[in-house]
């Protein structure tokens, strides 16, 4: 393959599904356990192999003296596709009674998880073959992880080969204990697990004599069970914005419908300014009727009641059903950048017709597509697949893949290459929190960021001061709140003991506590620098996380300020005789002492009070914010940002 990809390659046209489509499965496991087998199986008890074919290979093998394997009639038709020899070469597909089935498959690991990753192919449901006899082996949990990497939901798990343990109830519980908890450990959970003997047909289709004991359903029975993948006009309305276009006084939003649908009178939010108005007419293209509804799959033109600004890369959704937005999106990715991917690497993420430049804050985990192996590592070779963190400097409007795969997946580009592509992850429990509260719609402001900037001469932001407890943040803060206040700017500080005293009057010195206390002032930080406001504050703040959560809230508006003044100054200072009591035992936690502090390692900027005085370091801050936040004269003149 050569090292560049088309973006056809990796993000394929979209095809709108509807019911009577087949139900996308994939089959993984060992090869050994028997996947083939039982492939083979289900295709014979399903009527979908070709006339004639097993009584053909069976009398081969009788020739040969050798016993009939259904793995066999898998071979002979791979033989066939290689060679290109029956007609529909891609796919393997299946009828049963309740609907058809294709399992996608491809030649190796690299070519399948490509495929996966990228979104090329998504299946609905899974079903995980493992051996009785040998049990849940290395390659079993690593096609496991491989469900999880897919974020797959509906599996069936196949405890194959059960005539080689006699049909044992007591083996099957104990492959299935451990496969479950392997399973649960990466919260996957599987929907069944069957007993089967793919060889001699057990459980395949019907329920097997063999196992008395089991109540369950067959595998076919299993897949029957599960439930197709909403077609994509039944899913949340997502219109990318491709363009706007302007005709006299009016202007056409046009875009494709990737999901959902829309008519005349609905109200549109757009993502990310979150400016709404609701549709006048909608405007289909090659269609000189305008329309009253449209939906996935049609590229529209509307036009709106009021005239708002949007762009190209602007999302429009329902009023209920908006997309994510942040600026920090985990991630799956399948890298084919001919250097590694590396924490700190930028890149352009395209994601629906919105394009982000985004940095690569972390890797979690590093798969490796031959072995499927999954290793920490700070880069990713070409070929991997790996978890990924990205955070972009303007927030990112997006879904997770398993929610909606056509704002859940993109393509990441350097220069003008295609280096990767991949889906974006499901949000992880902890970080759900504004979710937890259902039913809540944010309203928007109708003062925008830009006229308050033109009114008071200069931008809003967060002035984060972080280091230890007599280091001089707050006589630093108080005095910059003064000197500016008298300026005319809209400045406030918020302080460690004065909001421990009400907003956070709850909340101790443990981390847990610590984390909260800064979440929760950090969400108030922004929203007065929302409100166009300097927000100054003065926490010790010492964990490096928690800052950093704080200025992915709005990183452009986040300046890290490290007051550098070094514990033995602090100590010798003690201006509230804390140090001295928590040398003598009476306060647990005590940071420096106790409890940990870690400095920044890439603050905006740095004061040291034990070289400067308190009045030097005021000035070397006010300069700072000063030239950081005043508007130039241009932009006042001008109006700014538009
Ligand atoms: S933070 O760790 O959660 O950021 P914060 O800045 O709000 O701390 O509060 C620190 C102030 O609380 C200190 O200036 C000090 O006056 C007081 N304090 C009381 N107990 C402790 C402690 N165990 N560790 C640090 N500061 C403490």
């Amino acid at each position: 393959m050569s090292s560049t990809a088309t973006a056809r390659q990796i993000v394929p046209e979209i095809t709108v599904s509807h019911s009577a489509s087949p139900m996308k499965i994939v089959v993984v496991g060992h090869v050994d356990h028997g996947k083939s087998t039982l492939v083979g199986r289900i295709l014979n008890e399903t009527g979908a192999l070709p006339e004639g074919k097993v009584e053909y290979l069976k009398e081969v093998c009788e020739k040969r003296g050798m016993p009939f394997e259904w793995a066999f009639v898998m071979d002979a038709l791979q033989a066939e596709r290689d060679q290109g020899i029956t007609i529909d070469t891609a796919q393997i597909r299946f009828k049963s009674e309740a609907r058809p089935y294709v399992i996608i498959d491809a030649p190796g690991h690299k070519e399948f998880l490509k495929n996966m990753v990228s979104g090329a192919a998504s299946a609905e449901a899974a079903v995980l073959v493992i051996d009785a006899h040998e049990g849940v082996q290395e390659q079993s949990r690593r096609h496991g992880y491989l469900l999880h990497l897919l974020g797959l939901r509906q599996i069936a798990v196949a405890v194959n080969k059960m005539d080689l343990v006699n049909f044992d109830q007591v083996r099957f519980e104990e492959v299935k204990a451990e496969i479950v908890a392997y399973l649960n450990s990466i919260g996957v959970e599987p929907t069944h697990v069957i007993p089967v003997a793919a060889r001699s047909g057990a459980n395949i289709s019907t329920s097997s004599s063999d196992t008395p004991w089991y109540t369950g359903p067959s595998v076919l029975g299993a897949l029957d069970g599960f439930i197709p993948a909403k077609p994509a006009t039944d899913l949340a309305l997502r219109l990318p914005v491709q363009d706007v276009y302007k005709f006299d006084e009016r202007r056409i939003i046009a875009g494709r419908i990737e999901s959902g649908r829309l008519k005349v009178g609905d109200t549109l939010v757009f993502s990310p300014s979150g400016k709404v108005a609701k549709i006048a007419t909608i405007e289909t293209w090659g269609n000189s009727l305008a329309s009253v509804s449209a939906g996935a799959g049609q590229s529209v033109g509307i036009t709106l009641d009021e005239q708002i600004f949007v762009e190209r890369g602007n999302v429009a959704s329902l009023e209920h059903h908006v997309p994510h937005l942040s600026h920090s999106v985990k991630a799956r990715v399948f890298w084919l950048g001919r250097g590694p991917l590396k924490v700190g690497s930028r890149y352009k993420l395209k994601l629906a017709t919105a394009e982000h430049v985004v940095e690569v804050t972390a890797i979690e985990r590093v798969i490796d597509v031959e072995d499927l192996a999954n290793h920490q590592g700070s880069e990713v070779a070409r070929n991997a697949v790996a978890e990924v963190v990205f955070r972009g400097k303007s927030p990112i409007a997006h879904d997770s893949f398993v929610d909606n795969p056509r704002l859940g997946r993109f393509v990441l580009v350097e220069g003008y290459d295609i280096v990767g592509g991949g889906v974006i992850a499901e949000t992880p429990p902890e970080e759900r929190l504004q979710n937890r509260s259902t039913h809540i719609t944010v309203v928007p402001h109708k003062v925008d960021a830009e006229t308050r900037a033109i009114a008071n001469g200069h931008r809003g932001g967060v002035v984060w001061l972080t280091g230890l407890s007599g280091a001089g943040k707050s006589t630093i803060a108080m005095e910059v709140e003064r000197q500016l206040f008298l300026k005319g700017w809209q400045v406030t500080v918020l302080d460690g003991d004065n909001v421990r005293n009400g907003l956070c009057a709850d909340l101790g010195f443990s981390s847990a506590d610590r984390t909260e206390n800064i979440r929760r002032v950090g969400q108030v930080a922004n929203l007065l620098a929302e409100a166009g406001m300097v927000v100054v504050t003065s926490f010790i703040s010492p964990f490096r996380s928690d800052r950093e959560k704080v200025r992915a809230i709005d990183p452009d508006a986040f300046h890290e300020i490290h007051i550098a003044t070094d514990l033995a100054e602090c100590e010798r200072r003690d201006p509230k005789g804390l140090y001295k009591k928590a040398r003598a035992g009476e306060i647990a936690d005590f940071t420096g002492i106790t409890s940990p502090y870690e400095p920044p390692e890439l603050p905006e900027l740095i004061l040291s009070t034990r070289e400067r005085s308190v009045d030097e370091s005021v000035a070397d801050l006010l300069r700072y914010i000063e030239s950081t936040f005043s508007l130039t004269a241009r932009e006042q003149a001008n109006g700014w940002g538009l």
